[in-house]
């Protein structure tokens, strides 16, 4: 385990991007351990898959009237003791304050469903379909102070069809998320796409080709 990178992956919800990064983890195409998952939320579908594989779990929450600095400084304690080496938000509906960023300087990445600088926000399905674009997908960026605004490192797109609603868009983006988030993860993990406090550099074609997940010995 020790050539894997220690991730903790922070979620609020169904947690479907953070199995399909276990099952990635699982097939050996996404060299990363999983040292934690932590939530602002108590009850979490996400949270209870991470507990019944025996992963580390931890809860944060934010209630009506706490104060949201020392929330943030909190959240950022607990992560920083699982000791990881990227942090994964997939699917933590907060935005992170400067605790986490300061604390994980250029190491904290986000998946997003919309091909950004288009649609960021919490609502980025609904946006889309309302705006009546027709090609979408996902986005995988580091995350800045902004919301979903920092360097993107990845996106696949989708095509958006005339039937869709915000659900049925956002399941065939989800789709492409769980294929692209574990293999920026890998990317990562092996050198391919390098993280620093102002800038990411994307692999060439040539260089994905090279190292590919299944490739990986
Ligand atoms: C994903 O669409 C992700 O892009 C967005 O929140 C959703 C999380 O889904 N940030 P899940 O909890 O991983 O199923």
């Amino acid at each position: 385990m020790s050539n894997t990178l220690r991730i903790v992956v922070l979620v609020s919800g169904a947690g479907s991007n953070l199995r399909a990064i276990t099952d990635a983890i699982d097939r050996g195409e996404c060299a990363a351990e999983l040292v934690g998952v932590v939530s602002d939320k108590k009850k979490a579908a996400a949270l209870e898959f991470a507990a019944a594989r025996g992963v580390p779990v931890a809860t944060v929450p934010l209630r009506k009237g706490d104060d949201r600095d020392a929330w943030d400084v909190a959240l950022a304690d607990q992560v920083a003791s699982f000791e990881p080496e990227l942090v994964v938000l997939a699917g933590f509906m907060r935005i992170v304050g400067a605790p986490i960023l300061d604390r994980f300087k250029g190491r904290v990445i986000n998946v997003h469903p919309s091909l950004l600088p288009a649609f960021p926000g919490h609502d980025a399905p609904e946006q889309t379909v309302q705006a009546g674009v027709r090609i979408s997908g996902c986005t995988v960026h580091v995350v800045d102070s902004g919301v979903d605004s920092g360097p993107i490192i990845a996106q696949t797109a989708v095509p958006v069809l005339s039937d869709d609603t915000a659900q049925t868009l956002h399941a065939r983006i989800k789709a492409q998320e769980h294929s692209l988030l574990p293999t920026v993860i890998h990317w990562i993990a092996t050198g391919l796409v390098k993280l620093n406090p102002v800038r990411t550099v994307t692999p060439s074609e040539d260089e994905r080709a090279l190292v590919s997940p299944r490739m990986r010995s």
